[in-house]
């Protein structure tokens, strides 16, 4: 069943626009790469999914319903999380704080969400009283997808996975999604730079080009596909 669906998504800042007739789908419990040169336009795209950008047109259907005109609150409520780029954490808070920050929209079963998440991330439990401005950035990452995850989210967004970490960490991490879809049936929209990591942790994917998209299909597919060979993973 269809989780998301994007119809004909345009947006901009002031009078630049920047999406231009993105449609795209997620089904319940995948995972969507959305992969493409810098400035094409995938973090704008994740900004109007979280409601943090208004739309110029088109429509965003989520279980059914349109979501056009809900706050970036009420998305959150309904289980729309993103993880941005750039982590934008609290680092003068503790990493347990941070991660009950996450938990705003919700009172109940706060303490549960924090254990699972802790089950997934063993390091942020044994950090969980230090400043999250002293952990390393393989741990600001899983902070960031551990907060997101303390909204209870059923379609959880993250932009720019492996950005500055080392690709032992982003191994470990790629892992680990893998581990929450499974487990908790959530799905993800995932913006990746590294293509080859995009395609091996996805059902699916999108290429945007210059705030649209210009290729999409089955990851595996794709991964054997010429042209997204020589263009994004530079085999000759
Ligand atoms: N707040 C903003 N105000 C004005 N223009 C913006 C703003 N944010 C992004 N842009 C412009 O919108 C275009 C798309 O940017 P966006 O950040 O969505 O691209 P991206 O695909 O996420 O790029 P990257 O791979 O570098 O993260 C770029 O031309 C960028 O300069
Ligand atoms: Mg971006």
């Amino acid at each position: 069943m269809r989780l998301l669906e994007v119809r004909d998504l345009e947006a901009g800042y002031g009078d630049v626009q920047v999406l231009k007739s993105v449609s795209m789908h997620v089904n319940e419990g995948e995972v969507v790469a959305v992969f493409g040169s810098n400035g094409s336009g995938k973090s704008t795209f994740l900004k109007v999914l979280a409601g943090i950008l208004k739309p110029w047109g088109g429509s965003i259907k989520y279980m059914d319903q349109h979501i056009e005109d809900l706050s970036p609150e009420d998305r959150v409520r309904r289980g729309i999380a993103l993880a941005s780029e750039g982590r934008r954490l609290f680092l003068g808070m503790t990493v347990e704080e941070n991660l009950i920050l996450g938990a705003w929209t919700r009172k109940d079963r706060v303490k549960e969400s924090l254990e699972k998440v802790y089950s997934y991330f063993p390091e942020l439990y044994r950090k969980r009283k230090d400043l999250a401005g002293d952990l390393s950035g393989g741990q600001q990452q899983m902070l960031s997808i551990g907060r997101a995850l303390m909204s209870g989210p059923k379609l959880l967004m993250i932009d720019e996975l492996s950005l500055g970490l080392a690709p032992a960490v982003v191994e470990r991490l790629a892992g680990i999604l893998l581990r929450i879809r499974e487990e908790e049936g959530i799905s993800m929209i995932v913006v990746e730079q590294e293509v080859s990591l995009a395609l091996e942790i996805s059902d699916r994917a999108y290429v945007f080009d210059l705030g649209e998209i210009v290729d999409e299909g089955r990851s595996e597919d794709l991964l054997k596909r010429d042209t997204i060979r020589k263009t994004y993973l530079s085999v000759l």
